[in-house]
């Protein structure tokens, strides 16, 4: 594998990205990660990835030294690069140069890392600090007209590094000098494919159950069906899958997922709690985002609990609790550290302090494009594949502050009518996702000779690969006039309709 060091850049998500579409596993863990844990992965090669700091500054991000002794090669991605300079003992010159966007770099010397390039070379650049000098036993092997080195390698130390960042497409021949790296130079194997992730992760869920038995949380998403495909084809029976209304699911939901569960995939153990009220009791007066996360994370959680009690009697031995948490719901939810900055707590990673299940997450390694892949190979049904991810917490993060059933109906029906349309149109096949949300504040409006005052809708529909980027899907204008016209038609208590052209960055899907 490919161990990837975050310095907080913006970028370096893609860097993993690419080492698993070449076949190649690849993990991101934060820069200051201990070299017990690094010696625990057996990495065939570490990734420094870029960061906005400057290796000088008070507290800026770095790592054990001894990293760059391991043996291990190295890559360092622009501020990965200038901290290889810096304990090198070359020299880092702070806010001298500023590159950003499309550059060219001239190279030299090809070495390993940048063989099969030519002498020139286009590259996406985006820094302002520099290294200006290195010992002599680096190689540079490419500079642009205004910073000397672009691109260095010290093949007898194994330390490798480039100013500009391979990892984005618009460095066209970016991925490969990561392939030079990834394969000439660290030998990773190509053995990260779906299919024997597959088997791989049957085996494992099977090693780390034993003879217990799991209750699994499902709620008719891609994530949830395809963990709890997974943890039955390792388990079986002793699989009990556990569907939750919590009162913030959409319009018709309870009923399909019930369909789905009861009639095509033929689980053995699958029931249908309802527990709306005590999600909607404790979610009174409260409208902070990440006190709402928190409260619908605890009670999922007190909810899987009392059902293993209510099953115990019959069915023993429910000692894990299965969830369908994937890469990106960890990323953001990171705690927050020196380098990182929690985003938003995803429900299933916000859990109690004292939980007597254990957790299993066997998707907790994968992008959902990856998590779609392995769905497919496990013959999971296309209806569920292509749906849109829908959160955890539901509708209380698209209620932006309180809660109330008012408002709940209201979105409901909103967000019926827009999916109704964008399915009839062909477009929700073409959006990542899409939903409505509600605003918590009342404008003017005039129907019929009346005045209203009534809530604001906003519709979000976003393309995206992974949910750790998006962009405003460009819907027709004559199909949101449409979607518009009948949420104010049909609705009561609505009188305004927004669309949403935010991307992430800087908004996020989702509201809250
Ligand atoms: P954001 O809003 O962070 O969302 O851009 C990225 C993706 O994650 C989904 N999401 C969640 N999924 N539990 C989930 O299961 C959560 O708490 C949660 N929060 C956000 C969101 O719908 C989008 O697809």
């Amino acid at each position: 594998m490919i161990l990837v060091l975050n310095f907080g850049g913006q970028y370096c998500h893609l860097i993993a990205r690419r080492v698993r579409d070449f076949g190649v596993y690849a993990e991101i863990l934060p820069c200051d990660v201990s070299l017990k844990e690094i010696g625990k992965l057996k990495p065939d090669g570490i990734i420094l990835s870029g960061g906005p700091a400057s290796v000088y500054e008070h507290n800026a991000p770095s790592m054990e030294r001894k990293v760059l002794g391991l043996g291990i090669p190295v890559l360092g991605i622009c501020y990965g690069l200038q901290l290889i300079g810096k304990f090198a003992g070359g020299e880092v010159l702070a806010g001298k140069l500023k590159e950003f966007g499309s550059k060219t770099i001239y190279i030299k010397k090809n070495g390993k890392l940048l063989k099969g390039l030519s002498k020139k070379e286009q590259v996406w650049m985006s820094h302002g600090d520099l290294v200006a000098k290195l010992p002599d036993d680096f190689d540079i092997l490419a500079s642009t007209d205004s910073c000397h080195i672009a691109a260095f390698e010290n093949s007898g130390k194994r330390l490798y590094g480039i100013q500009f960042h391979a990892e984005v497409a618009h460095t066209p021949r970016g991925g490969e000098i990561l392939r030079n790296f990834v394969f000439d130079i660290c030998r990773a194997k190509r053995d990260w494919h779906i299919k024997s992730a597959s088997k791989k992760l049957i085996r494992e869920i099977k090693k780390e159950v034993g003879k217990n038995s799991v209750i699994m949380g499902v709620s008719g998403g891609v994530d949830s069906t395809v963990a709890a495909t997974l943890l039955h084809r390792a388990v079986g029976n002793r699989l009990y899958c556990v569907f939750v209304d919590h009162g913030l699911i959409r319009k018709n939901e309870a009923e399909e997922v019930k369909n789905f569960f009861e009639k095509k995939l033929n689980f053995r153990h699958f029931y249908f709690v309802d527990a709306s009220q005590i999600f909607l009791e404790r979610l009174k007066g409260v409208a902070e985002p990440e006190e709402k996360r928190k409260i619908i994370g605890h009670t999922f959680i007190e909810v899987f609990e009392s059902k293993v009690a209510e099953l115990g009697k019959k069915h023993k031995n429910i000692k894990f609790l299965g969830q369908g948490t994937i890469y990106p719901d960890r990323i953001e939810s990171a705690q927050p550290s020196k380098f990182a900055s929690k985003i938003k707590s995803h429900h299933n990673v916000t859990l109690p302090e004292k939980m007597v299940l254990r957790i299993i997450e066997p998707l907790k390694e994968f992008y959902k494009d990856e998590v779609r892949k392995l769905g497919k190979e496990l013959k999971v049904p296309d209806e569920i594949l292509n749906r849109h991810p829908f959160p955890g917490p539901g509708l209380a993060i698209r209620i932006l502050g309180e809660v109330i059933e008012e408002r709940l109906s209201i979105l409901r029906d909103a967000d019926f009518i827009f999916i109704d349309e964008l399915k009839k149109s062909g477009y929700y096949s073409k959006t990542w996702q899409a939903f409505a949300a509600l605003l918590p504040v009342k404008a003017v409006g005039v129907m019929g000779d009346s005045r209203t005052y009534e809530y604001v809708i906003s519709l979000r529909a976003v393309t995206s690969l992974d949910a750790m980027t998006a962009d405003w899907a460009r819907l027709p204008n004559e199909l949101l006039e449409k979607i518009s016209n009948r949420i104010i038609n049909e609705i009561r208590g609505v009188n305004r309709v927004l669309y949403d052209i935010s991307q992430k960055p800087p908004a996020t899907i989702e509201y809250e």
